[in-house]
């Protein structure tokens, strides 16, 4: 999708549609039961008002977040079409909602086969919440880049579909955007947002493609391959090793995941590591790529089994982060480490009751061989300390009692470092992504203490998301760390008017705006 900005009033762009936002500008209409609402179309231009002023006189486009208005041939326009799309509460309106609003103007506007549209950035957007509101913004709502950078990022977003192996494909999709953004801006800087989102949004569409590949198609030989072409392209130090490498590294608890598929496992680094960075720090991303989840011997109900093809979103995260960070250019030191491979039963797999020694040295019991997401990331996350990362941030799609505590709608996220989390918090409310906190107490330690062992790899019923947490803790050392357990929210089971069903490429975003962040304000202790 090609994406271009336009410094002209809106009534003047020649397009197949002008898409402009419309929110509720009503002031206090809770639990009010006539129901006001005060519709404010989110451009300046005069023409752009009259051409809709019938529409909004009609009551029938009240702002309501997504609702869909389409004129055709509006008086006074170049535009073919003119859309009003609703994005809420206007006190609430952030860049959360405006991704929304450009995803689903994308998955509408395709649907009608046409190829390009304009979207008019909110006039309204001053950079900041509304003081006097007592809402709380939990996402950001920055200045005219960010509005533009959003508007892109979900417009790439919504133009992805997962139906690649359907023969009867339609080969909708938009091919340009054009950004109505105001003259007084600085089209220099919103330019470079413009493209900072392009970078994103592919990125994160990139890592959807990985994740949407089904088990035979994505085997850990073929991530590899995938990882090493995106460093080759982006200009990324890449290295990939095998089984082999894996047992003389003596990870061990890798390993114990590996043994039972006849598919290699695989050992993926990706560095950045630019000429001018500061040593210090190295952050370490490290994903959990298990190409396709049995449970090996501990094997899964076949109910819903072929879901597991996507445990290796956290390592499609981490390469897609890096494909954006390669083309960001941050100035600061990312390493990213992802352990890929299938989890079998076989006559050469794990059992229940074996007791593997990880890379660190720690003993494991292995209680069930469906806690493999935990083996692989210790020896991960242990590797990448080795490889000098004094930061880390592990994704993994590690247990079902995160989907349990958090449902389809948070992903879980784990720190043992204050810093550290409030930091990469900022980066949320930049990038729209939703994580919930959840405790890493030492009391959590005793359930997964072992009889034989140091730890064991799964404490039971209870928990299961926190004792997830808590056995890597016990690799990461005094490392500051952050663990995103992400899976219920790295394949969404149902279609949304701005993002398809499938994968959904989460942590990318967040990702990669804490990188840029890190590199352009060090944290306070390295
Ligand atoms: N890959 C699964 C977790 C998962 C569940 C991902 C649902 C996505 C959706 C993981 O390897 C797993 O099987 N975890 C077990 C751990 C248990 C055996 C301690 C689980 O959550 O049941
Ligand atoms: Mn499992
Ligand atoms: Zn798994």
């Amino acid at each position: 999708m090609k994406t271009t900005l336009h410094a002209a009033p809106p009534s003047q762009v020649e397009t197949e549609c002008l898409v402009v936002p419309v929110l509720d500008a009503a002031e206090n209409n809770n639990g009010d039961k006539s129901d006001k609402h005060k519709p404010q179309i989110q451009s300046d231009d005069k023409a752009v008002l009259d051409a809709a002023a019938d529409l909004i006189a009609s009551g029938e486009v009240a702002g309501k977040m997504l609702e869909i208005a389409l004129l055709h041939k509006p008086s006074g326009l170049k535009a073919k079409r003119l859309m009003l799309i609703g994005g809420g509460k206007a006190k609430n309106f952030s860049s959360y909602e405006l991704r929304k609003l450009a995803g689903a103007a994308v998955r509408n506007l395709k649907a009608k086969d046409l190829k390009g549209f304009a979207f008019v950035a909110p006039s309204s957007w001053t950079g900041q919440a509304d003081p006097a509101s007592k809402s709380t913004l939990v996402f950001q709502r920055g200045g005219m880049e960010d509005a533009v950078k959003s508007i892109v990022e979900g417009a790439f977003v919504g133009n992805f579909d997962p139906d690649y192996y359907k023969s009867d494909r339609k080969e909708q999709k938009i091919d340009e955007l054009v950004i109505v953004a105001p003259a007084a801006a600085d089209q220099k800087a919103l330019q470079a947002a413009m493209e900072q989102g392009r970078i994103i949004g592919e990125a994160q569409n990139f890592t959807r493609d990985l994740v949407n590949e089904p088990g035979n198609r994505m085997t850990p030989t073929i991530l590899a391959e995938r990882a090493k072409n995106m460093c080759d392209e982006t200009g990324l130090k890449c290295e990939i090793y095998g089984g082999d490498k894996i047992k003389e590294l003596k990870m061990g608890a890798f390993w114990s995941v590996a043994q039972g598929s006849d598919e290699e496992p695989r050992l993926i680094v990706m560095r950045h590591e630019p000429a001018g960075a500061p040593e210090k720090p190295v952050l370490g991303l490290v994903g959990k790529g298990i190409t396709f989840d049995s449970g090996g011997i501990s094997i899964k109900p076949s109910d819903g089994m072929e879901k597991m093809k996507y445990d290796m979103a956290g390592g499609a995260a981490m390469i897609g982060a890096m494909r954006a960070i390669a083309q960001l250019k941050p100035n600061l030191r990312v390493i990213g480490v992802v352990c890929a491979s299938e989890n079998m039963p076989s006559g050469k797999a794990q059992k229940p009751g074996d007791v593997q020694i990880a890379m660190s040295g720690k003993s494991i019991e292995i209680i069930n061989t469906d806690a493999e997401g935990r083996l692989v990331l210790a020896d991960g996350l242990h590797y990448a300390r080795q490889l000098g990362c004094t930061h880390l941030i592990d994704a993994a799609t590690l247990t079902g009692a995160c989907v349990v505590a958090l449902g389809m709608v948070n992903a879980g996220i784990f720190a043992n470092d204050e810093d550290f989390y409030d930091r990469f918090s900022k980066s949320l409310q930049k990038s729209g992504e939703k994580m919930w906190r959840l405790p890493v107490d030492e009391e959590y330690r005793e359930m997964i203490k072992s009889n034989i062992a140091d730890i064991v790899n799964s404490g039971g019923r209870w928990g299961g998301a926190v004792t997830a947490a808590m056995f890597l803790k016990e690799f990461v050392g005094d490392t500051p760390w952050l663990h995103l357990d992400i899976a219920g929210v790295a394949w969404m089971e149902e279609n949304k008017p701005w993002i398809a069903k499938g994968p959904s490429g989460i942590a990318v975003r967040s990702l990669v705006e804490f990188v840029r962040d890190l590199a352009a304000s060090p944290l306070s202790k390295n």
